[in-house]
Formats: C-alpha cells, sequence, structure tokens
C-alpha cells in the first residue's frame, strides 16, 4: 500500500498485519492509544469473518506478530490496551512479558448482565460475567490520565448523611461564613416538606443540588496541630489548602460526589449493547460507555487512535465523538455494511481504503 502523510481518519478493509507493517513508512511514532480486541478464541466455528477456533500456539503468533508491528507505530510515551476473556488471558501475558513491555495496570470490566440468556446455559459453574483490560506502556514514560467517576449512587446515600450543614453565604470572605443546619435551610429557602412520604430521598436529592454550600468536618493532624476557632484557611507545608473549622478540616459535598478510577469497572452496562451506534454486530461489540473511558484515559483531544480489530467500528465511532483522529481496520465484509454505515451516521470525515 502507498500510504500518504497521516491527515485523514481511515479504515481500512483488510487483513490488518500487512497493513500495520506497510504502515510503518508514513505512521511510524503517531498513535497515543492502540486499543485491541482480537478474536478471542473461543473455539466456535460459528464466526464467519475470521478464525476464532485457532491452535494454542497459532493465536499466540498471531497476536505475537501483530504487536511487533504495531510497537513502531506508537508515540513513545502511548499506551497499548488488549481486552481479551479468559481463555487466552494467560497466552497475552506470556506475549506481553516476551515483548518485555510494562503492564500499568490489569483491568477487570463487568461486560455480562447476570440475567442475561447466556446465563441460562451456565451449568455447573459459575457464570461468566468478567472480562480483562491489559493496559501496557509503550516506553517508561507512558501514563495514564486522571478520570473520575461518579460514586456509586448508593454509596453517594449513605456519604450524604453527614454532610448536615450549610454554608449560607458562601461568596462571603471565608472567615466570614455562616453556617445552618441543612433541614432548616431546605425547608425555609429550598422548598423542602419533610412531612413528604419521600422527604428523605428529596433532602438527599437537594443535597446534592446544592453541594458546593453542604459541609461536615473531620480530623486533620495538621489543623489539630495548631488548633484554633472558627472557620479560616490552612496552607501546609506543602502548599495545600484547607479550610479549618475550629480544630477540624472542613469538607465540601460538590468533592466527593465522584471519586477515582480504579481497576475494577463494574459500572459498564452491556444492556441494549445490540442497538449502539445504530448498528447491529453480534462479534463481541463493546460498550461505548467502555471505549470512552479508554480513550480518555490514554489520550487527549487531536491525538491518533488505532484499532486494527474494528468489528462493528465502537472505537472509530467514539474516538470521532471525543475529537480524536483515528486508523481502524478490519478484513470481514462488516468493514463496509456495519462500519461504513456507523461512521457514515456521524459527523466525521474519513477515507476508506482496500489495500
Ligand atoms: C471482537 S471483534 C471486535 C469488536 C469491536 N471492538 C466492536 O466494539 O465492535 C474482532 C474483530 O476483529 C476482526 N478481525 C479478526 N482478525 C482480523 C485480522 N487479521 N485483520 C483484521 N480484522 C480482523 C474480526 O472480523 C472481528 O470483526
Amino acid at each position: 500500500m502507498n500510504w500518504s502523510d497521516p491527515s485523514d481518519n481511515l479504515l481500512v478493509h483488510g487483513d490488518n498485519l500487512p497493513v500495520l507493517l506497510s504502515m510503518q513508512s508514513k505512521y511510524s511514532q503517531l498513535f497515543s492509544l492502540a486499543y485491541l480486541d482480537p478474536p478471542y478464541n473461543t473455539g466456535s466455528r460459528k464466526a464467519d469473518a475470521y478464525d476464532d477456533a485457532m491452535p494454542s500456539l497459532k493465536w499466540r503468533e498471531f497476536l505475537n506478530e501483530r504487536l511487533a508491528a504495531i510497537w513502531p507505530l506508537m508515540t513513545q510515551d502511548g499506551v497499548v490496551m488488549i481486552q481479551i476473556d479468559d481463555r487466552e488471558l494467560g497466552t497475552v501475558l506470556e506475549v506481553l512479558a516476551h515483548h518485555k513491555r510494562r503492564l500499568i495496570n490489569h483491568v477487570v470490566v463487568k461486560m455480562s448482565e447476570l440475567s442475561g440468556v447466556k446465563m441460562t446455559h451456565a451449568r455447573a459453574r459459575l457464570p461468566k460475567l468478567k472480562e480483562h483490560l491489559l493496559i501496557v506502556g509503550v516506553g517508561p514514560s507512558s501514563k495514564l490520565r486522571n478520570v473520575r467517576v461518579p460514586k456509586d449512587p448508593e454509596k453517594l446515600r449513605s456519604y450524604c448523611r453527614y454532610y448536615s450543614q450549610v454554608v449560607i453565604n458562601p461568596s462571603a470572605p471565608l472567615e466570614q461564613w455562616r453556617l445552618e443546619p441543612v433541614r432548616r435551610v431546605a425547608a425555609r429557602d429550598w422548598g423542602w416538606d419533610a412531612q413528604a412520604s419521600d422527604a428523605q430521598v428529596e433532602l438527599v436529592a437537594l443535597k446534592i443540588k446544592h453541594a458546593k454550600q453542604l459541609v461536615y468536618r473531620t480530623n486533620n493532624a495538621l489543623i489539630a496541630a495548631s488548633p484554633g476557632q472558627g472557620i479560616r484557611p490552612i496552607i501546609s507545608p506543602e502548599g495545600v489548602d484547607y479550610v479549618a473549622w475550629d480544630d477540624k478540616q472542613m469538607l465540601f459535598l460538590s468533592d466527593h460526589l465522584d471519586e477515582p478510577l480504579g481497576d475494577l469497572w463494574t459500572d459498564v452496562s452491556t444492556i441494549n449493547l445490540n442497538k449502539e451506534g445504530g448498528v447491529r454486530f453480534r462479534h463481541s461489540k463493546k460498550p461505548e460507555k467502555l471505549m470512552r473511558r479508554c480513550i480518555k484515559l490514554a489520550t487527549e483531544p487531536g491525538d491518533w487512535v488505532l484499532d486494527p480489530f474494528a468489528g462493528s467500528g465502537t472505537t472509530a465511532a467514539v474516538a470521532t465523538q471525543l475529537g480524536r483522529r483515528f486508523v481502524t481496520i478490519e478484513q470481514g465484509e462488516h468493514a463496509r455494511t456495519v462500519v461504513r454505515k456507523r461512521l457514515d451516521t456521524l459527523d466525521t470525515a474519513y477515507r476508506f481504503l482496500v489495500p
């Protein structure tokens, strides 16, 4: 294939190995993220577009060759993510060790619902709910961005209980802040009906709505060491700002509505996945929410994302929505019938190449 300098988004219809190898002339050190969602080698002979029942050694070589072709395309601080289920997890880890790349994280992602049809076939073993996302650094400086996720609603509800005081004049200088109990403020200023049957639920909703004013106090060794009275600013020796409230630290509910993302992702729903992106695809389509997270963890707007196993085109579609550029490769006929259809509904320009 003759490649021109990277400028357009690309959908390539063909076997990804020769395509990846031929990209090296023009696309070296371009991609900040490569997301690989290869055939899981399930043993099924039903897959029409690819071999999903390879002998294990053949599958290992399949991955090995493609990874070797991908490294030169990646930026020095880029990230490669490989999604896989239990069957070939061990093989992926062995291949990565062979390539001497650093595993940044091994994420476990919930990818099925217990109520799904597949679960009715689970006999004499526990139903399979999870998959693995192996996040690998291209070089020593590869790292993930800070992504925060909303707190689980149940957890947030119980957390809200502690926040029982309201700063009623938050635009005044800190030392002049006045505090009042939330129930009084909610009934007087926010239209809360304490006698209503859903009063407690409504109070939580109001606390979340006014989260910037809802406060609580907790122990802080620095403040306890220099006790004082009232509300005042404290700057630690490391330059961190605190608000002191008598001999404790003032916390704001607004700083705790979300939390850092961990390496166990149970909040990605697969319900109604078959309708996402306006296309149907039965070979392990991935949720857009999952791809949004992966892309945000590893890239900035304008960066290039590579997906050599396009499937239904989820990565390319989400990359576009997030203002990233993409190259995606798919050998099945669904490159035309599914991926093109999906991308054509988005406001994006791309070139369709057939090597
Ligand atoms: C698990 S699916 C990817 C699903 C995709 N992430 C999505 O959200 O729709 C794997 C895809 O890789 C494609 N594929 C398998 N081997 C390939 C190869 N050598 N070159 C290009 N595509 C390949 C298959 O046809 C299939 O569409």
